[in-house]
């Protein structure tokens, strides 16, 4: 299985911390925000990935990339603008052609073992969340999907989508398929929704043991770092890639 980790984005909404710097090279407490989301990939056993970001923050991740590259292998892409989450697929063709695909969004910060994705189709996981009209809104029972929405006005479900996800090979072919949203974006959703009406779409609950923090707004970046900090001085163990083994 390969990886792809989106780091692209407007990062509008956490302006102007991201006037000159990636959202996802913020700080949550003692690293930047993508050492916690690449770190989901390692969970899988996978170091084959390939980052996607725009062109002003090519520069900086490749400086990443090299300091990573015990760890990782990582091919960088270049995301010319923002047009959508599931432009990944397209962008990273050759990379992934013929493979099962990892995709994280590079603000994803969860805390916790995640249950192991199905061998078949795909498989999203779903969160209880208070406002889940700010998310992908899954409905689902008894592991799959029965409906799929991205930002609903009036949400079918409290379980909101994070930012991680696991396809077959079919997953190109249906992001050649899409049409861009109201909002010009390549939908992941739309993705989802292929293999939803396949009967393909896995859905696995997180329960109250796995932290999840869409790192995205002021609020949530904070939250985050304070949940770090607090909970790596209280147990001394590391959340996100390990500084020691990275940097040593
Ligand atoms: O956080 C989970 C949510 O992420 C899901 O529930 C939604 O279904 C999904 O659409 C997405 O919603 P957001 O509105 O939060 O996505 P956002 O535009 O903030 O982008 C998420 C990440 O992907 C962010 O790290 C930037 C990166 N990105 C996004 C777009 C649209 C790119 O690299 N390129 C892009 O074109």
């Amino acid at each position: 299985m390969k990886g792809i980790i989106l780091a692209g984005g407007s990062g509008s909404r956490l302006y102007p911390l991201t006037l000159t710097t990636n959202k996802q090279l913020l700080p949550i407490y003692d690293k930047p925000m993508i050492y916690y989301s690449l770190d989901l990939f390692l969970s899988q056993g996978i170091e084959d990935i390939c980052l996607i970001t725009s062109p002003q923050h090519i520069k900086d991740f490749e400086k990443i990339s090299y300091t990573l590259k015990d760890i990782f292998s990582i091919n960088l892409i270049v995301q010319d603008q923002p047009k959508g989450i599931a432009e990944s697929f397209l962008l990273s063709e050759e990379f992934i052609k013929g493979n099962k695909v990892m995709l994280v969004l590079g603000d994803t910060f969860i805390h916790g073992k995640i249950p192991p994705p199905k061998n078949t189709g795909a498989t999203i996981y779903a969160k209880k969340v208070k406002n889940p009209n700010e998310y992908g809104v899954v409905e689902f029972y008894n592991g799959k999907a029965i409906s799929i929405e991205e930002k609903p006005e009036s949400p079918k479900s409290h379980y909101a989508v994070p930012g991680i996800y696991f396809y077959d090979e079919m997953a190109l072919e249906y992001a050649k398929q899409i049409k861009p949203s109201a909002r010009g974006e390549l939908e992941i959703t739309d993705i989802n929704k292929q293999y939803l009406e396949k009967d393909q779409l896995h859905t696995i609950e997180l329960d109250n043991s796995i932290v999840w923090l869409d790192a995205g707004t002021y609020d949530s970046l904070f939250e985050a770092s304070e949940y770090v900090r607090d909970h790596q001085s209280k147990t001394s163990n590391c959340i996100g890639l390990n500084l020691k083994k990275v940097h040593e």
